[in-house]
């Protein structure tokens, strides 16, 4: 089967998160554990940035040693060299180049031509590779590059020795097809094409980012770049979980293995939004406090009877609790039954009517029932002889 590289950049991307500002023991926290996820490269941070994302990214490097550490730097040599000197002690080190392709990036924000930009990837790749053993080129803004350009800057980072070539979609503004279009037309237009592993690297502005990252991947990408909880810049970007989850949940779709050990994803999940104080939504996919709770009584009676009936996948098998099932107003006799019966009561038919017309009531003035307030209705009734 075909393997699919996790980049994570939780610890970069992810700490652009407005208001994220992690120390170097907290990214080191979190490299350990995305380390015990299974993540195969961790972009520890951006070594150019600051003295301490420098430092952080230096410790990173010398205490992960299952994964690829990267430090991303601009396509100039005092970031290159910051990189080195960040990582030369890291028992994989690696680098993130980026430089913007898009016409708007190139005429607004970099004022370069398109050969200028060709020479100056160039340049930086063949400089990295004299210290790097992994070598990652972005073309920033990929997403809305023209697509010959796109091929030449392929063709010339391969050249110079990239190791990566990644496509961000660094404004989230492209649909699944388009973006599995532009992995495709690399695929058969690039000349050496098939030296580099193809990286894509999406953000989440129209809530495309996972829905993007898969289609890369059904389209021939084998590194899917992301964060944990999908945090980052604005929208954020693609939540890592997630791919994860649906690449192993839909397997017989994509048929590729990841080597991603799923029942680490709710503690990374959690530490990543504790470190961070990003809270995670609980309607969240995968990782959201009720991603496996169920309040409907129609629902369920279903889950009581067989939990396939609403669950696509067992909660366990990504390190979650277990199914909920949350008592509210929306909850039928079976559900209160069976949590009647876990909390050690019994009653025959009549009683549990009498009792379920009481617990109706009671959810009309409170939006979910603990049970707390489930054993006061019962002692209040057993009071009342
Ligand atoms: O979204 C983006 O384009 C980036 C680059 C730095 C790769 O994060
Ligand atoms: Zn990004």
């Amino acid at each position: 089967m075909r393997r699919v590289q996790f980049f994570d950049t939780t610890l970069r991307d992810g700490e652009q998160s407005p208001g994220v500002n992690l120390s170097a023991e907290e990214k080191v926290t979190i490299a350990l554990q995305l380390e015990k996820l299974g993540i195969h490269v961790i972009e520890a941070g951006f070594a150019a940035s600051s003295q301490g994302d420098q430092e952080a990214v230096r410790q990173v490097g010398e205490r992960v040693k299952n994964a690829t550490v990267v430090s991303l730097a601009r396509a100039v040599s005092g970031d290159i060299e910051k990189a080195w000197t960040a990582l030369k002690s890291a028992e994989a080190p690696g680098i993130h180049i980026f430089l913007a392709t898009s016409p708007i990036h190139r005429r607004y924000k970099l004022n370069m031509s398109q050969e200028e930009v060709l020479e100056r990837a160039e340049a930086a790749v063949r400089l990295a590779k004299q210290y790097f053993p992994v070598v990652e080129f972005s073309t920033e803004d990929g997403g809305r590059t023209e697509l010959d350009f796109l091929c030449r800057v392929g063709e010339r980072v391969i050249a110079a020795g990239a190791d990566v070539l990644n496509i961000p979609d660094t404004v989230g503004y492209m649909t699944p097809q388009e973006y599995g279009n532009i992995f495709r037309h690399l695929k058969e237009n690039v000349k050496g094409i098939e030296k580099v592993r193809l990286s894509a690297h999406c953000h989440d502005d129209l809530g495309l980012a996972v829905a993007n990252s898969l289609a890369a991947i059904e389209a021939g990408a084998d590194q899917v770049e992301g964060t944990i909880n999908g945090i980052g810049e604005r929208a954020g970007n693609t939540a890592l979980e997630e791919v994860a989850v649906a690449l192993s949940t839909r397997n017989e779709c994509y048929g590729v293995e990841t080597g991603i050990n799923l029942k680490e994803i709710t503690r990374t999940s959690r530490l990543v939004s504790k470190m961070t104080g990003m809270l995670v939504p609980g309607n969240k996919a995968v990782v959201g406090a009720n991603a496996f709770a169920h309040e409907s009584g129609i629902h369920q009676d279903g889950m009581l009877k067989n939990s396939a009936t609403y669950e696509i996948m067992k909660p366990e098998s990504i390190g979650q609790d277990g199914t909920q099932l949350i008592l509210g107003k929306h909850s039928g006799r079976h559900a209160f039954r069976d949590k009647l019966t876990a909390l050690g009561y019994s009653f025959d038919d009549q009683q549990l009517n009498q009792l379920f017309v009481r617990f109706k009531e009671m959810t009309d003035r409170k939006k979910t029932i603990e049970d707390d307030d489930l054993v006061s209705l019962v002692e209040e009734r057993l009071g009342d002889g």
